[in-house]
């Protein structure tokens, strides 16, 4: 076996297996959890696109035995420059790295563009007048508002823009800005032109934007001025300026182009730092270009865009997705997932740098022709009021939100949740880390008034859209549970011989067979993409995550099963967090582990041992932070530093990390088997030093 997956498998086994094993790092459900089942509110059923599991089992069974024709119709709703060629499977893949390449195929042959889909379509056939986004600044009083026609003019400029500066087909454009209606349409500008758009949330710090503009070598960069949440100006320039410093210090840049939105209500124009040929102002420039913008007409499986993500070891990666299939997945996803129906306004309160952004805040709303709120903002500005203000305000009827703003705003109690109305909303969804009952229900019954459906989507930057979800209408909801695989998507619960599990069982959560939305590789390196995917259990695609299946058959995502962490639903790799601190002059050794948090979900703890010329104090311990915030970003400066003589580690050197999150969790007294460690000592002292 190749030494990643391999190095992956036992990090994943050791998880797995033996009884202090900490499986997840967070608590799994309890036997009662399984038990409570909480009914479809009546009034939703009776409008809900799907109204029984039967009808669903039907559906996936379709979509599983006869893929040609599931898929293929759904496919059939966009419009297709050339279809794909339907005399042969609409979907071709090898999953088995031991039978050669490890490749996914959707719709090969035909030929369509994702922003015509999104916003040319709707346009052509009449509906260019209805509402497209209503945007919602920073601060209450700032909105704007476009319909699809205003989109699609602005989109055309950017694209036009774009190729002003020969950008073309398959180039990379970076995009780092905050949640201004710019970004979205940026996005949109590229898939117009089949550029490659890779977004970089704009809370990552300037060596992060650095190393993976560097990566993808992109030829232009968006960004604005600054950033506003909350209290909080971020100097997206200023990042942006050092970032590109940094990829001329390392003698690659190809950045010839920043093209600079002036968000003058956050920075004033004097002030935004400038280099002159390179920058650009984007409202007196892009206005100057035509408002028609020829499509380019992308083969289905053409790169659509990248997006980095973490994983247990090495640099980010930049996961590749394709036009058709992503296109077709995150569209038909966004209508059932949501049950998206016609005069329904939707909320994605995600960041357009995550993935739930780019398929939930752009891309599945608009190739549903949805009206789609955008929050520039934070949900405690100015109080923890404003999410139900702007349900109000906009009478948003669905909200989709990460467990770790619901926490956060759970805590500040009900009465400033009643004070606002929230009658317009009907479905409530949750996403990127696991919800417990207890903040399920706060959601369900004080948000929702026990009128909403709260949906538990589980998915991933890899899988590009919803793989588990509850189908809101179609069966019964179990808090803290995302429930049944979306169409077509054939989970598979493993035990730590990667023998597959049936009927009630907990184990490693897995995909058997291909779904149109699948990322297709990692840019620039297809055997990472093979050795982290599918190398671990053989023929499958191995998600990274444990579960649970009760008696109803019913998934419950237990959490993540290697190094990666989920802190405020923001994917960070250990490894990368244990080597910003290793970069401190003092610091000789790091090991990062994950400990409950109450609100973020997971909280970072970080075990440094020092150099012995150095004395710890809080003053190092800020140092050690904030050479994590430069490297990476402020989400991934660890809350806790514990200081260690030294790191329990096997006689092979392994470090145990199990051992590392009891400690990290306070249990003592449950440290577990210490024999295999080369010196047991390690744990006590470790203990000692808390
Ligand atoms: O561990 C799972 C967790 O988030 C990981 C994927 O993170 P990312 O690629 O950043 O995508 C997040 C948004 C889709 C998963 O491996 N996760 C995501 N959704 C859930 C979840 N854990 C539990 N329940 C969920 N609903």
């Amino acid at each position: 076996m190749d030494p990643l997956a391999e190095r992956r498998l036992r990090s994943v086994l050791e998880h797995l297996l033996g009884p202090e094993s900490n499986r997840s790092v967070r608590s799994s459900p309890t036997s009662e959890a399984y038990e409570d089942v909480v009914q479809v509110p009546g009034d939703f059923a009776k409008k809900s696109l799907l109204s029984s599991r039967s009808q669903y089992e039907q559906l996936y069974e379709e979509a599983v035995t006869n893929p040609d024709g599931f898929w293929g119709r759904v496919a059939a709703g966009y419009f297709w420059q050339k279809l794909w060629d339907t005399s042969k499977p609409v979907c071709n893949y090898n999953f088995d790295a031991d039978k050669g390449r490890v490749f996914v195929e959707w719709f090969k042959g035909g030929f369509t563009n994702v922003c015509y889909n999104a916003l040319d379509r709707h346009v052509l056939a009449g509906y260019g007048h209805e509402l497209c986004f209503l945007w919602e600044g920073n601060d209450p009083g700032q909105s704007a508002q476009l319909t699809y026609s205003d989109v699609l003019k602005k989109v055309c400029q950017v694209a036009n823009f774009l190729r002003s500066k020969n950008v073309k087909k398959g180039d990379r454009v970076c995009i780092y800005m905050s949640m201004i209606l710019e970004l979205p349409i940026a996005m949109l500008a590229c898939a117009r032109l089949g550029v490659i758009h890779s977004v970089v949330f704009a809370g990552f710090s300037s060596e992060s934007l650095a190393g993976r503009i560097l990566d993808c070598q992109a030829k232009v960069l968006l960004t604005c001025a600054a950033g506003r949440r909350g209290n909080k100006l971020l100097p997206l320039k200023d990042i942006v300026d050092h970032a590109l410093e940094i990829c001329l210090r390392d003698g690659n840049l190809r950045v010839e182009t920043c093209l600079v939105y002036e968000n003058s209500f956050a920075l004033p124009r004097q002030k935004v730092s400038w280099v002159e040929g390179r920058d650009i102002w984007w409202q007196e420039t892009v206005s100057r270009f035509s408002v028609d913008c020829p499509v380019e007409w992308m083969e289905a499986e053409d790169p659509l865009f990248m997006l980095y993500t973490s994983g247990s070891t090495g640099k980010p990666k930049g996961l590749i997705h394709s036009v058709g299939g992503y296109m077709v997945y995150a569209g038909f996803t966004f209508k059932h997932v949501f049950d998206h129906q016609r005069g329904d306004i939707f909320w994605c309160t995600a960041d357009c740098g995550w993935i739930t952004g780019h398929t939930y805040v752009t891309y599945g709303p608009l190739l549903n022709r949805a009206t789609c709120v955008i929050f520039e903002g934070v949900p405690t500005f100015p109080d923890a009021g404003r999410w139900w203000e702007i349900v109000d305000k906009y009478q948003v009827s669905i909200l989709y939100a990460a467990p770790t703003a619901i926490r956060t705003l759970a805590a500040q109690g009900d009465e400033i949740v009643r004070k606002y109305s929230r009658k317009s909303l009907r479905l409530l969804g949750s996403v990127g880390e696991p919800i417990s009952p207890k903040t399920w229900r706060w959601y369900y019954e004080v948000c929702g008034e026990s009128r909403c459906p709260v949906i538990d989507t589980w998915w991933q930057t890899e899988t590009g859209a919803c793989m588990i979800s509850p189908l809101p209408g179609a069966w019964p909801m179990k808090p803290g549970c995302a429930t049944l695989p979306f169409f077509g998507v054939q989970t598979v619960v493993l035990d730590q011989e990667g023998k597959e599990l049936h009927g009630p069982c907990e184990g490693y959560l897995c995909i058997k067979g291909a779904w149109p939305g699948i990322a297709r590789t990692v840019y620039g390196d297809h055997s990472r993409y093979e050795n982290t995917y599918f190398k671990i259990w053989k023929g499958l695609y191995s998600t990274g995550d444990g579960c649970r299946r009760d008696a109803d058959g019913f998934i419950w995502i237990t959490g993540r099963v290697d190094d990666v962490l989920n802190v405020s639903g923001h994917r960070i790799s250990t490894g990368e967090v244990e080597g910003a601190l290793v970069s401190h002059p003092h610091c000789t050794e790091a090991a990062v582990v994950g400990y409950d948090h109450d609100v973020k979900g997971q909280g970072i703890y970080a075990f440094v041992t020092l150099s012995h010329e150095a004395t710890p104090s809080d003053a190092l311990k800020k140092q050690l932070r904030d050479i994590v915030r430069k490297q990476i970003g402020a989400f991934a400066a660890p809350e806790v530093i514990h200081w260690a003589v030294s790191l329990p580690r096997t006689r092979s050197g392994k470090i145990m990390r199990r051992i590392l999150r009891k400690i990290a969790a306070r249990q003592y007294t449950d440290i577990g088997d210490t024999s295999s460690l080369a010196d047991p000592s390690v744990v006590e002292d470790l203990i000692k030093g808390m």
